[in-house]
C-alpha cells in the first residue's frame, strides 16, 4: 500500500471537519484507523499508532481528555497534559490527522445523552470509579461515530476498558473492529502509563509492585496453580507487602466478561489496582489456554 507523504500533521478541532475528512477517505475506499488518546503520550500509544499503520491508511489519532470520565474526587484537572510534544511524536510515527476537539466541541450545551455497559462497568475498575466507565463508553461512542473507522486501536493495560468498548461494538453492531495491543513495559515491568509521570522517585521504585505481583501469579501458574483464591492471595501478599503501596484488588476474572472465577480453566485476566502513594495504577496479565496442550496456559504479561 502506498503512503502519501504529509509534511505537517493535521490537527483537526471541530466534529464536522473530521467528519468530512473521514468520509472523503472512505469514499476513496482507505482503510481508516482510529487510535484514541487523552494525549500524555509515550511509548505505549506509540505502539498503538505502529500497529494501526501496518493495517490501515490513514490512521487518524485522537487527544481528548475526557472530563466525563474522571470522578469529581479524580485528577481530571492535573492530568498530564504536554500537546506540543504529542503532536511531534503522533507526527514522526506517521499519524495522518489528529482529531484535538474542546470539550465544548464533545459536550455542547444542552449534551444529555450518555451510553452505560451495563454490568461490566461496574466491577473492579467501575466499582473504585464509579461513572468512569460511563464517561469512557459515551466518548468512545462518540469517537467512533464521528471518524467511522474500520479499525480502532486500544492497549491491554486497560483490559477492562477494552472490554467494555468491545461489548459496546457487538451491542450497538457498530461497524469499526477493535485491536486489543499488548502491554508496553518499562525494563524493570512496570506498565507504561500516563500517570507514571505522578511518581516520585521512590514511588518510581515501589510501583513495580504490580509487576511483581503479577509475576508471581506467573511462576505459581507455572508451577500447576488454577486455584483463583490461591493466586489472588499470593498477589495480594506481594503487593500488601509493599509500604508506599495501597492494595485496591487483585482478581482473577473470566477474560471476556470481567466475572470472577474460582478455578483457572479458560481465558482470564489476573488484575491488580493500587495507589502508590497518591497515584492510582492498574496492571494486568493474560492467561489463555495453550493450544493443543489441555490444562496449560500460556501467560502474556
Ligand atoms: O484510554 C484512554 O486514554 C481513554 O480512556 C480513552 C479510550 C481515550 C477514552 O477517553
Amino acid at each position: 500500500m502506498t503512503r502519501s507523504v504529509s509534511f505537517a500533521l493535521e490537527t483537526i478541532r471541530t466534529v464536522a471537519w473530521m467528519k468530512e475528512v473521514a468520509r472523503q477517505a472512505r469514499a476513496e475506499g482507505r482503510i481508516i484507523g482510529l487510535v484514541p488518546t487523552m494525549g500524555a503520550l509515550h511509548e505505549g500509544h506509540l505502539s498503538l499508532i505502529h500497529r494501526a499503520r501496518q493495517d490501515c491508511n490513514p490512521v487518524i489519532a485522537s487527544i481528548f481528555v475526557n472530563p466525563t470520565q474522571f470522578g469529581p474526587k479524580e485528577d481530571f484537572t492535573k492530568y498530564p497534559r504536554s500537546f506540543e510534544s504529542d503532536v511531534a511524536q503522533l507526527s514522526a510515527a506517521g499519524v495522518d490527522s489528529l482529531f484535538a476537539p474542546d470539550a465544548a466541541e464533545i459536550y455542547p450545551n444542552g449534551f444529555h445523552t450518555y451510553v452505560n455497559v451495563e454490568g461490566l462497568s461496574e466491577r473492579l475498575e467501575g466499582r473504585s470509579r464509579p461513572g468512569h466507565f460511563r464517561g469512557v463508553a459515551t466518548v468512545v461512542l462518540k469517537l467512533l461515530e464521528i471518524v467511522q473507522p474500520h479499525f480502532a486501536y486500544f492497549g491491554r493495560k486497560d483490559a477492562q476498558q477494552a472490554g467494555i468498548v468491545q461489548q459496546l461494538v457487538r451491542d450497538l453492531n457498530l461497524n469499526a473492529n477493535i485491536v486489543v495491543c499488548p502491554i508496553v513495559r518499562e525494563s524493570d515491568g512496570l506498565a507504561l502509563s500516563s500517570r507514571n509521570a505522578y511518581l516520585k522517585p521512590g514511588e518510581r521504585r515501589a510501583a513495580t509492585v504490580l509487576y511483581r505481583a503479577l509475576d508471581t501469579a506467573r511462576k505459581e501458574i507455572a508451577s500447576g496453580a488454577r486455584d483463583a483464591l490461591h493466586l489472588q492471595a499470593a498477589m495480594r501478599r506481594v503487593l500488601d507487602a509493599e509500604p508506599l503501596a495501597s492494595t485496591d484488588y487483585a482478581e482473577i476474572v473470566d477474560a471476556g466478561t470481567f466475572e470472577p472465577v474460582t478455578q483457572i480453566r479458560r481465558a482470564c485476566y489476573a488484575l491488580v489496582a493500587a495507589f502508590i502513594g497518591g497515584t492510582r495504577l492498574i496492571d494486568n496479565m493474560l492467561i489463555e489456554p495453550r493450544e493443543g496442550a489441555e490444562g496449560d496456559f500460556h501467560v502474556s504479561l
